[in-house]
């Protein structure tokens, strides 16, 4: 069967080596034409040799070239403030094409919160309207009858998970506490004082206090969902290792709600979210598309626990899964691969 053509523009950075290694082995898709501005013309072999005998035609383009081979869709890997300058172009030269972006460009539907979380303007704001928000599990009728799809963030992904059922019925209020642990590669593939490992390898901190640009739009989407009155503050932490993220959502629920039961209930057809009896942990997730959640509670505290995998169900993995929705395939294609321990 032939595999139909996608594009994957800033295939160089971590999310684009995950979605190049992912759709290596999809059975529906392959990457067509792969950006880089740096390593443009280089064989993709060559500049990523992990992927030595998965892509042994395919050379990088630029980004600024018209795409080598027509593509049904495009993945945008690129960051935020040069994702929405790129759709622009490229939906100039092909009104049809579906695209999946992973940067923040497109995920908040109002301007002002955008603006309050980049701190700049863009251009097609209209066209965010336009754009379903990927988290997958919460909004998947949505994504399906999209043709543009804005991926959500990393931390975003483990809060949603972790908070959607309760907003759906109408029980996310109050004081909601979300402490999330990220690993390195959350910050791209260029090094960064963040990322550097003598300093990181061995140290515990929190950055972006109640001000993280992912918070608005966990807030968009618990509203979406139906929760009101609560007040979100999320505090990200750096943690010293490469992939994953950890999160701690802390509440207070009626203690005459089983709370338990409706995240039994809730995900029960889900495969990519597993429930857990003890702590999740991110060994068992890391390079999947599996988001494992544990409940604990004492009377009307509950704390919700999820582990996901930055670059995985926060990133490139959902994005397949987004992908695969829109074009119309089954959303586990390509995606169907058991954690590791250790
Ligand atoms: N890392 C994560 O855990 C994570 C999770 C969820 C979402 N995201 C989002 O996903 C996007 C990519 O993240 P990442 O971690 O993969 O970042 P990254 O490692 O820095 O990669 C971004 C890539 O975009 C290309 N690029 C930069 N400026 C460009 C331009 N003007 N035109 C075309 N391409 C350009 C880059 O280089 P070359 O073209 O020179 O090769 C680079 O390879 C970001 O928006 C990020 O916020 C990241």
């Amino acid at each position: 069967m032939t595999r139909t053509p996608v594009a994957l523009y800033g295939a160089a950075g971590y999310g684009g080596q995950e979605l190049l290694r992912i759709l290596s082995n999809h059975p529906l898709l392959r990457v067509a034409v792969a950006t880089s501005q740096r390593h443009a013309g280089r064989p993709v072999e060559a500049v990523l040799p992990q992927l030595e005998g998965f892509y042994p035609d395919l050379a990088f383009q630029s980004p600024r070239a018209p795409l080598a081979v027509r593509c049904e869709a495009v993945l945008l890997a690129t960051p935020h403030g040069v994702s929405h300058k790129l759709f622009a172009a490229l939906l100039e030269r092909d009104p049809d094409l579906k695209v999946v972006d992973l940067s923040g460009d497109f995920r908040l539907h109002d301007e002002a919160r955008f603006h309050a979380a980049y701190g700049a303007e863009r251009s097609l704001p209209s066209a965010a309207a336009k754009f379903a928000y990927g988290s997958t599990e919460t909004n998947r009728e949505a994504i399906h009858a999209a043709r543009w799809v804005a991926n959500p963030g990393c931390f975003a992904t483990g809060a949603i998970l972790a908070l959607g059922p309760l907003a759906e019925r109408g029980l996310l209020q109050g004081d909601v506490t979300l402490a999330q642990t990220t690993g390195s590669s959350g910050s791209g593939a260029d090094p960064k004082p963040a990322t550097h490992h003598p300093e990181r390898a061995q140290d515990l901190r929190a950055y972006k206090v109640l001000a993280h640009q992912h918070e608005p739009e966990v807030a968009q989407e618990l509203e979406r969902l139906g929760a009101g009155g609560f007040d979100l503050g999320m505090v990200p932490l750096s943690g010293p290792f490469s992939r994953g993220i950890f999160t701690v959502a802390s509440l207070r629920v009626d203690a005459a709600v089983d709370v338990a039961a409706l995240y039994r209930e809730r995900y029960s057809g889900e495969f990519f979210v597993r429930l857990r009896s003890e702590s999740p942990a991110l060994r068992h997730v890391v390079r999947t598309n599996f988001c494992d959640l544990s409940i604990h509670r004492r009377g009307e505290r509950v704390v919700v626990l999820t582990a996901i995998d930055n670059l995985g169900k926060g990133m490139a993995t959902q994005a397949v899964q987004n992908l695969n929705l829109i074009l119309g395939l089954d959303e586990r294609a390509g995606l169907l691969a058991p954690g590791a321990n250790p």
